[in-house]
């Protein structure tokens, strides 16, 4: 495998929008550390809360891992691979070619800071959103963006999965902080939202309630939102 995190997109900030050491195979797959530690347990929330039929459109894919990975269990479900960053999406294309089944879709071009997301059918047909480790590695727009954009895209009872670290009402565990501070250092516009006072306002905004909270891992959550 090599490492090759020099050719990602930049941010605003000139940082790769990839922040780990992704590793790549010769096929054009790419995996990530933090997913080879979490496949498993998100794939489980996942499983648990989130609808096992029908088509999911995840914001952000990244490697593609979380696809490949939880579509092998539930294989009923289809999935669509979106990103802004043309590295990630080639290693969402290569998942695509490397699974036995073809249930992988995508990728799409999807920037959840546009107002308007691009008018493919395959944004209409989706039952659920999927989303992990996004909203505190961009903007805060792009969190502002994606839950806008999970309003307008599910019906009535179709749920988003957020993944990843949050504070609590003003509180945040320490290796949080800790990891939210190495982020503003890195782009002063990143770092971990508050899901109490930043993103469940958002999502109320956006016709979305709390349904689920699942405690993972380090500090980690998994957010069902599911639309009124
Ligand atoms: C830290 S990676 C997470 C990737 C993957 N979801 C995971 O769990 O490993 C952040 C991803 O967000 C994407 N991203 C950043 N800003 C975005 C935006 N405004 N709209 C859509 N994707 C964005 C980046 O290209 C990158 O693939």
């Amino acid at each position: 495998m090599t490492d090759e995190n020099k050719h990602y997109q930049k941010a605003a900030s000139g940082q790769p929008l990839a922040l780990e050491k992704r590793m790549a195979t010769g096929d054009g797959r790419r995996y990530s550390p933090s997913i080879g530690r979490n496949r498993d347990v998100v794939r489980d929330a996942f499983l648990a809360h989130m609808p096992r039929r029908g088509q999911v459109l995840e914001i952000a894919s990244g490697t593609g891992e979380h696809g490949a990975h939880i579509t092998e269990a539930a294989p009923d479900l289809t999935w669509v691979y979106s990103d802004i960053d043309p590295v990630s999406q080639a290693s969402q294309q290569a998942w695509r070619e490397a699974v036995g089944h073809d249930r992988l879709r995508g990728p799409l071009t999807i920037d959840t800071t546009t107002e308007v997301w691009p008018d493919h059918t395959e944004v209409a047909q989706s039952v659920a959103l999927f989303c992990a480790n996004m909203i505190h590695i961009a903007p805060f727009e792009a969190g502002q963006g994606l839950i806008a954009g999970a309003g307008r895209v599910l019906a009535s009872g179709g749920r988003l999965m957020l993944y990843g670290p949050f504070a609590r009402a003003g509180e945040i565990a320490p290796s949080n902080a800790r990891f939210s501070e190495d982020l503003k250092r890195r782009d002063p516009s990143w770092g971990v939202r508050d899901l109490d006072l930043e993103i469940l306002p958002l999502a109320t905004a956006a016709g979305l309630r709390l349904a689920e909270l699942v405690e993972m891992p380090a500090n980690n959550l998994s957010v069902i939102l599911e639309k009124e």
